[in-house]
C-alpha cells in the first residue's frame, strides 16, 4: 500500500511511514493543541515535498489568520497558492449546506487535489441542524407514526446523518488523503465531539494537552490506523519553530 508522508518530525514512523493513500484521518484533540497546524504541515510538506497538491477547508477561521499562523513556522501559503500547489478556502458555516461536500469533491477532481483538510467538523456538527431538513432525509424516515422523539433526539440523529454523509462523501476518492479535524469529545467513551466521526474515519490521532511541569505540555496518541500496525504509545509533542515535533517518550 502507498503511504503518504505527513513529513511531520517523528509522526510518520509510528503508522508504518505514512498515513494510508486515501484514508480519511480525523485529528481530535482539545482546543489549542495544535490540531490546525498538524493540518496545515501536512499540506505545507505535500506541496513542499512531496509534490502533492492540497486544499485546506475552513468552516471557522478567516484565511488571512491561517496564513498568518502557518507564517509563523516559516510557511508561505500565500505563494503555494499563487504556484497552485495548496488552496485555502474559508466557507463561513451559515454558508454550508448539504451541497457543501459535493462543491468540495467537485473541487478536488478539477484542481487534482491529493491532500484535504477539513478544519473543523465539529463546527460543522454545532451548526449541523440548521442544514439537516435535507433533501433526502425527512422527519417521517426518522420516526415512525407510533413514537414520540423529542425535537433533540431527532436534531442529535440528524447531526450524525449529517456528519457519516459528509466524511463518507469525501471517501470516494482512492488516491486523495483527508485529515478531518474535531474537538474532542465531551461524552467518556467517545474521541470526537459528534461521537461519529471515529467510527467513520479510517484513522484517529488523539492529542492531549495536560501541563504537568515536564518539557513539554502535548502529547499525541494514534488510537486507530486502519491497515497499518501503528504504534500504541503516548507520544510528547513539541510546537517548535518549525512547527510540530513529535518526541519518543524517554
Ligand atoms: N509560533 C508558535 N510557536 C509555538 N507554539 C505556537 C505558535 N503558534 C501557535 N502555537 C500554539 O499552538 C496553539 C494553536 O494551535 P492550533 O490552532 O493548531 O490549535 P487547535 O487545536 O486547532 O485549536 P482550536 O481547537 O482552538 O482550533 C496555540 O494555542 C499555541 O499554544
Ligand atoms: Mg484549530
Amino acid at each position: 500500500m502507498k503511504r503518504v508522508k505527513t513529513g511531520i518530525k517523528g509522526f510518520d514512523e509510528l503508522v508504518q511511514g505514512g498515513l494510508p493513500e486515501g484514508a480519511s484521518i480525523l485529528v481530535t484533540g482539545s482546543p489549542g493543541t495544535g490540531k490546525s497546524i498538524f493540518g496545515l504541515q501536512f499540506l505545507f510538506n505535500g506541496a513542499t515535498k512531496f509534490h502533492e497538491k492540497g486544499l485546506y477547508v475552513s468552516f471557522e477561521q478567516l484565511k488571512k489568520d491561517i496564513v498568518n499562523q502557518a507564517s509563523q513556522f516559516g510557511w508561505d501559503m500565500m505563494k503555494l497558492e499563487r504556484e497552485k500547489k495548496i488552496e485555502i478556502l474559508c466557507i463561513p458555516i451559515t454558508k454550508v449546506t448539504q451541497d457543501t461536500v459535493i462543491m468540495i469533491k467537485n473541487k478536488i477532481k478539477k484542481e487534482k487535489i491529493k491532500r484535504v483538510v477539513i478544519d473543523s467538523l465539529t463546527t460543522l456538527t454545532v451548526n449541523a441542524p440548521i442544514y439537516s431538513m435535507t433533501k433526502d432525509l425527512t422527519i417521517k424516515d426518522v420516526v415512525n407514526d407510533n413514537t414520540v422523539f423529542s425535537p433533540p433526539i431527532v436534531g442529535d440523529f440528524l447531526v450524525k446523518h449529517f456528519i457519516y454523509s459528509f466524511i463518507e462523501g469525501l471517501q470516494e476518492f482512492e488516491t486523495v488523503t483527508t485529515i478531518l479535524i474535531s474537538e474532542n469529545s465531551t461524552e467518556p467513551g467517545y474521541m470526537s465531539r459528534d461521537t461519529v466521526s471515529e467510527f467513520a474515519c479510517d484513522g484517529v490521532i488523539l492529542i492531549n494537552f495536560e501541563s504537568l511541569g515536564g518539557d513539554y505540555s502535548r502529547s499525541l496518541i494514534v488510537r486507530k490506523m486502519r491497515q497499518t500496525k501503528n504504534d500504541e504509545d503516548v507520544h510528547p509533542v513539541e510546537i517548535s519553530e518549525h512547527g510540530i515535533v513529535v518526541h519518543q517518550l524517554k
